[in-house]
């Protein structure tokens, strides 16, 4: 035996004793019973509570269920600005055989917001994130990703695989029925290396590929083509069947996943999103001129909205965000916190 953590956080609506007993007692028996273990087994538990809980100590609630030998003790916790409010945690220390790294902590109510990754399978969240080329989709859906503990799913890195293969075959992109012909050949994979998403094109690595003006051009064809989109998109629903995702594209809450529960479409002035692309190029050393981003901009911009399957298009009920004028840190927050919203919500 080795002493063992849990922890556990749940959160109250109202500051009365009865709410606060009752609630820390289901959170603490939910550690017990998610990691299997038994009541003598708790060696001891430590409580905080924000400042607006003064109605009862959670301790009691331990005590009430029958943790009669474990250790107890309560503090009040930092008066934070903008943390969450009427919060509970715990922090159990236990004996078990298990490793530290298996241990299921517990977050319960509005406290699931400090770990949405450990969101439950029924609580799952799809985050659809739409909007034209370079409006800041893909950073901002890899910050909100990582800070939420969500999967990104980039699915333009899709169609710029498929085009990507179409260049290296010789396969004129403009050409449909030369594309179809080819379709079943093309087998996309993602990876997850180093924290980083790789995108893997009939066994090669391409992530690094796929950014090259040419490369945009062909996606932006190959995407009008409804073969084509019904291959991808049937991957990126089984994607966003398994986990709680960010996906970022053009018909992600429209067609993609037109049930997800947060759906966000972010525009930008042309001349600013060519800006911010041809910084990203430029940073990555590919020599291209702010001209020739600004071209492949509007062109894809008209290309993608004009299409007749899935075409660019706001969903009824996506919040439309006009980025031009804000950070990278301003939207991501802005997204991060109607998720949280949402959770909190249900
Ligand atoms: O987001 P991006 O620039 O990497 O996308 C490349 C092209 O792929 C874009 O011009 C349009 C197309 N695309 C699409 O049609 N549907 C998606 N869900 C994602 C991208």
């Amino acid at each position: 035996m080795a002493t063992r953590a849990i922890r556990g956080a749940t959160t109250v609506r109202t500051n009365t004793r009865e709410e606060i007993i009752s609630e820390t007692g289901v959170m603490l028996l939910e550690m017990l019973e998610r990691n299997s273990i038994k009541k003598e087994d708790v060696i001891s538990v430590i409580f905080t509570v924000t400042s607006d809980l003064n109605a009862a100590f959670p301790a009691t609630a331990a005590r009430s269920i029958g943790l009669t030998r474990a250790g107890l003790l309560d503090f009040p916790e930092l008066n934070v600005t903008g943390s969450l409010k009427m919060c509970i945690r715990a922090l159990m220390f236990i004996d078990g055989i298990m490793p530290q790294s298996e241990i299921n902590h517990v977050y319960l109510n509005n406290a699931i917001v400090l770990r949405t990754d450990l969101l439950k399978k029924e609580h799952r969240v799809a985050v659809a994130l739409d909007g034209p080329a370079g409006s800041g989709k893909s950073t901002i859906a890899k910050m909100a990703a990582k800070e939420l503990g969500f999967i990104y799913i980039d699915t333009g890195a899709m169609y710029r695989s498929v085009a990507l293969y179409c260049i290296d075959k010789d396969i004129d992109y403009n050409n449909e029925v030369q594309v179809l012909r080819k379709l079943d050949n093309i087998n996309i994979t993602i990876e997850n290396a180093n924290r980083e998403q790789r995108y893997i094109l009939n066994g090669n690595d391409v992530t690094d590929l796929i950014r090259s003006p040419e490369v945009s051009d062909g996606a932006s064809k190959v995407a009008a083509y409804k073969a084509v989109r019904e291959k991808l998109v049937a991957i990126q629903r089984e994607l966003a069947s398994k986990q709680s995702v960010i996906m970022d594209g053009r018909d992600i809450g429209t067609n993609v996943l037109p049930k997800a529960e947060v759906k966000v479409f972010m525009t930008g002035e042309v001349e600013e999103r060519a800006r911010r692309r041809y910084e990203e190029l430029h940073l990555k050393g590919m020599a291209v001129t702010f001209e020739e981003i600004l071209e492949d901009i509007k062109k894809r911009d008209y290309n993608d909205s004009h299409r007749e399957y899935n075409p660019l298009r706001q969903a009824d009920d996506a919040v439309l965000l006009d980025t031009t004028h804000m950070s990278v840190e301003e939207v991501k927050d802005y997204i991060v916190a109607e998720v949280k919203k949402y959770i909190k919500e249900v």
